[in-house]
C-alpha cells in the first residue's frame, strides 16, 4: 500500500512537445476522432485498423463472433502473418525496403548481423521447407528453445509462413520446465542451439534439450543451431544441424492461406496453480492488435531503428521484437546477452553505434541503472533516442524521472504500456503525440480497448478510488483459450465477473480517468518483469527429498519489483542449515529456472495455518518483508508458530 500512497501523490504532468506532436503517427486530432469511434463502436475501430494496417488475401465477412468468453475475430479473412512482416515489403511501392534492414542483430561477445527485409525473406522460406521437410504440418506444434539469435526470428516466422503454432520456450528455463511444456503443447519438432552467450560466457542449451526429450516421446526431430561451437551430443535420426539441412533448402515457399483464427503461437505463463499456462493466440486479431499499437504507441517510422531489449521468450518479445514491428516494415534490433557485459555500459553503447531512435524495456533494468550511477549513460550520446517505453510492472515515479532526464534528456516522451501475455498486445497507455503523462500511470485505454476498474460488487468505481483491473469487451489480439484447458480459462479469467475479463490485476483511476496499475491482487509474483506463481515455486521446493511442506511469497524488492521469499519446514531428520539453503536455491533453480530462485529460505518448524488448514499468506508476507503483523490472527492455528516464524531471519 505504500506504493499506492505514494504514486497517488504524483501531481506532475508532461505534455507531448509540438514538435512531436506534429510528426506523431497519431497526433491529438486523429486520437481523439478515434477514441470516438471506439468507445461507441470497439468492433468498427478495429475493422477499420484490421483493413488500413493488414493485408489479408480475403476479406473478413463478420468483424466479431463473440460468445463469452469465446470470440472469433474476422470471420471469414485469410491471411499469413509472414507475408505481413515480409512479402508485403518487397511488393510494389515498398519494393524498395527490400534492402532496409529488418533485425539488426548483436551477440554478446560484440558479433554482429544484419538482415535485410529481402535476406530475412529468403531465410524464413528456406527454413520453412526445412519444417515441411521434417514432416512438419499445419497446425502441428514446433517448439522453440533458443538463445536470442536472427535464427529465433527467422524460425517463429517459418512456422507462420506454414501455419505450424509455435511455442517459444525462454531460454532461461530449466530441463523440467521445457519438457512440460512441449509435452503439454505437443510439439512434434524442437529448435534449439548449442548455446547462447551470457555473462561473457558460453551458456550451454543442448543438454536441457537431450534431458527434456527423455520425458517427452512425441517429439520426433530436433533443429540446433550452432551459435557457441560447444561440445553437443547428435542424436542419431533425432537431430540435425541447422547448418546443414539449410544448405540446399530452396528459398522459395509460398504463405499459407491461413484463416483469421488459425493458432499462431502458444506461449506459457504463470497462473494461481502449480501448472503453467499455455496462452493461445490466433492470427488475424492478434496481427490486427499489435501492427497497429506498435505503429500509434511507437510511432514508428520508416527512418527509425527500433529496440525492444525483451527477450523473445516473453510475450514482449513476440508482439514487440517481432510481429508488431516488422509487419510495420520497421527495423528492429535484436541483442543477445545481459546488460553488463563487457561492462556496465553495453546498452548505452548499443543505442550510441546503431543510432536507436525508439527504446522499449523493462521498469527493473531502469531501476538497475540507477544505481550503477549516471556516468555509465553519461558517457555516450544518446541523442538518437526520440521515443522510450517501459513494460512489466509498474514504475515508480522515481524511475520514470531518471530515465526521461538521463536517457531521455527531457526530450522523449515516454510511453508506460500496461498488458499481459493474455491480452496479446498494449491496452492502456500513452500516446506519445496526443496524451500527457503522468509518472507512474499508464494513462488511459488504448482506442477500441474497454478498461473499467470495478468493485467487488462489479459496479466501477468513482475516480478517485481503486479496484480490480478489468476488459468489458473483446479485444482482437485477446487469448482464445488456455491450450487443453478451456475450464481453466473461464475460471480464470472470466468468473469474477459476468462477461468481463478479469486481468488479475489491482488498478486505481485519478480525477482524469487516468489509469495506476498497482501489481497483482492474485497470488502471482511479479519478479523482473516476470509472472511467477507461488504455487509453482512451491511444489518445486517440495519436490525436494528434505522438505516437508513450503510457503513461498514475495517481498517488494528495490530492484527485481519482488523477490522470492520461501518458508520452509525440513523433513525431521533433515539438517536444517546453510547448506540446505543452497542446495534448494539450486533446486528451485534446476526445476524452474534461475529467475524463480528463492532470494531467501527461511526455515520454520510449522507454517501458520487457518483452522481449516489454509496457510496464511498474508501473515507471511509481512513477516518477509518485515513488517509487523497487524492483521487478524484469530483463526491461527498455532500461536506460536509465528513469534518463531520472525525469529528465523536469514543470518
Ligand atoms: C503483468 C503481466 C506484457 C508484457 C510483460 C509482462 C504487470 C505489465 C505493466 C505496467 C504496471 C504492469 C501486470 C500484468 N504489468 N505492464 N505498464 N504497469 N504493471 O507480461 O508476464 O503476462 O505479466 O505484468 O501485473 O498483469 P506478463
Amino acid at each position: 500500500m505504500a506504493d499506492i500512497e505514494s504514486l497517488l501523490k504524483e501531481k506532475r504532468v508532461f505534455k507531448p512537445s509540438p514538435a512531436f506532436a506534429r510528426a506523431a503517427n497519431w497526433n491529438k486530432k486523429t486520437v481523439s476522432e478515434l477514441r470516438r469511434l471506439g468507445d461507441k463502436s470497439p468492433e468498427r475501430f478495429w475493422a477499420r485498423m484490421a483493413k488500413e494496417n493488414v493485408s489479408w488475401f480475403t476479406a473478413p465477412k463478420k468483424t466479431l463472433q463473440w460468445k463469452p468468453p469465446f470470440a472469433k475475430w474476422f470471420v471469414g479473412g485469410k491471411l499469413n502473418v509472414s507475408y505481413n512482416c515480409l512479402d508485403r515489403h518487397l511488393e510494389g511501392e515498398n519494393a524498395w525496403r527490400r534492402n532496409k534492414a529488418a533485425i539488426i542483430w548483436e551477440g554478446e561477445p560484440g558479433d554482429t548481423r544484419v538482415l535485410t527485409y529481402g535476406e530475412l525473406h529468403r531465410e524464413v522460406c528456406r527454413f520453412a521447407n526445412v519444417l515441411k521437410d521434417h514432416g512438419v504440418r499445419k497446425g502441428d506444434r514446433v517448439a522453440l528453445y533458443m538463445p536470442m539469435i536472427p535464427e529465433l526470428a527467422i524460425a517463429v516466422l517459418a512456422c507462420t509462413r506454414i501455419g505450424a503454432p509455435h511455442s517459444v520456450v525462454f531460454g532461461g528455463f530449466a530441463a523440467e520446465a521445457l519438457r512440460d511444456r512441449i509435452n503439454d503443447a505437443g510439439a512434434k519438432l524442437v529448435v534449439t542451439a548449442d548455446g547462447g552467450y551470457r555473462k561473457g560466457a558460453p551458456l550451454p542449451l543442448k543438454p536441457a534439450v537431450d534431458q527434456a526429450l527423455q520425458g517427452a516421446p512425441g517429439v520426433e526431430k530436433v533443429v540446433v543451431v550452432r551459435r557457441t561451437g560447444g561440445e553437443v551430443t547428435m542424436k542419431a535420426d533425432r537431430d540435425v544441424w541447422w547448418h546443414e539441412v539449410m544448405e540446399h533448402a530452396s528459398a522459395s515457399c509460398p504463405p499459407a492461406k491461413l484463416d483469421a483464427e488459425h493458432p499462431l503461437f502458444i506461449l506459457y505463463t504463470s497462473g494461481t496453480t502449480g501448472k503453467p499456462k499455455g496462452i493461445l493466440h490466433t492470427t488475424g486479431g492478434y496481427l490486427t492488435h499489435v501492427t497497429t499499437t506498435a505503429k500509434a504507441i511507437f510511432d514508428l517510422k520508416d527512418e527509425d531503428t527500433y529496440w525492444c531489449t525483451a527477450d523473445i521468450g516473453w510475450i514482449t518479445g513476440h508482439s514487440y521484437v517481432i510481429y508488431g514491428i516488422l509487419s510495420n516494415g520497421a527495423t528492429s534490433l535484436m541483442y543477445e546477452g545481459t546488460p553488463g557485459h563487457p561492462g556496465p555500459d553495453r546498452w548505452w553503447d548499443i543505442i550510441e553505434r546503431w543510432g536507436v531512435t525508439v527504446f522499449y524495456t523493462a521498469p527493473t533494468a531502469i531501476r538497475t541503472f540507477i544505481r550503477q550511477g549516471d556516468e555509465h549513460p553519461k558517457s555516450h550520446d544518446l541523442s538518437s533516442l526520440r521515443l522510450l517505453g517501459t513494460v512489466g510492472e509498474p514504475i515508480n515515479p522515481e524511475a520514470w524521472i531518471w530515465y526521461n532526464k538521463v536517457i531521455g534528456g527531457r526530450r522523449c516522451p515516454i510511453v508506460d504500456t500496461w498488458w499481459q501475455t493474455e491480452t496479446g498486445g498494449i491496452m492502456i497507455t500513452p500516446l506519445p503525440g496526443a496524451v500527457d503523462t503522468k509518472p507512474g500511470s499508464a494513462t488511459l485505454p488504448f482506442p477500441g480497448v474497454h478498461a473499467d476498474v470495478l468493485d467487488e460488487d462489479g459496479d466501477p468505481v468513482k475516480p478517485p478510488a481503486g479496484g480490480f483491473l478489468v476488459i468489458r469487451k473483446p479485444w482482437p489480439g485477446m487469448l482464445r483459450g488456455i491450450w487443453g484447458d478451456p475450464k481453466r480459462f473461464k475460471e480464470q479469467y472470466w468468473s469474477k465477473y459476468p462477461k468481463t475479463y478479469f486481468a488479475g490485476d489491482g488498478a486505481h483511476r485519478d480525477k482524469q480517468g487516468y489509469f495506476w496499475v498497482m501489481g497483482r491482487v492474485d497470488d502471482v509474483m511479479n519478479i523482473s518483469g516476470h509472472r511467477i506463481g507461488t504455487m509453482e515455486v512451491e511444489s518445486a521446493l517440495v519436490s525436494h527429498s528434505d522438505v516437508a511442506e513450503a510457503a513461498v511469497v514475495g517481498r517488494p524488492d528495490e530492484i527485481t519489483g519482488t523477490a522470492v521469499v520461501a518458508f520452509v519446514t525440513p523433513i525431521a531428520s533433515v539438517q536444517a542449515d546453510g547448506e540446505l539453503k543452497g542446495a534448494l536455491r539450486s533446486h528451485v533453480a534446476r526445476q524452474i529456472g534461475a529467475i524463480a530462485r528463492p532470494a531467501e529460505i527461511r526455515f520454520t518448524e510449522a507454517l501458520p495455518k487457518t483452522r481449516s488448514g489454509k496457510i496464511m499468506r498474508r501473515l507471511l508476507r509481512d513477516i518477509a518483508s518485515g513488517k509487523e503483523t497487524a492483521g487478524d490472527t484469530s483463526t491461527l492455528e498455532d500461536y506460536t508458530v509465528l513469534a518463531r516464524l520472525r525469529e528465523s531471519e536469514e543470518e
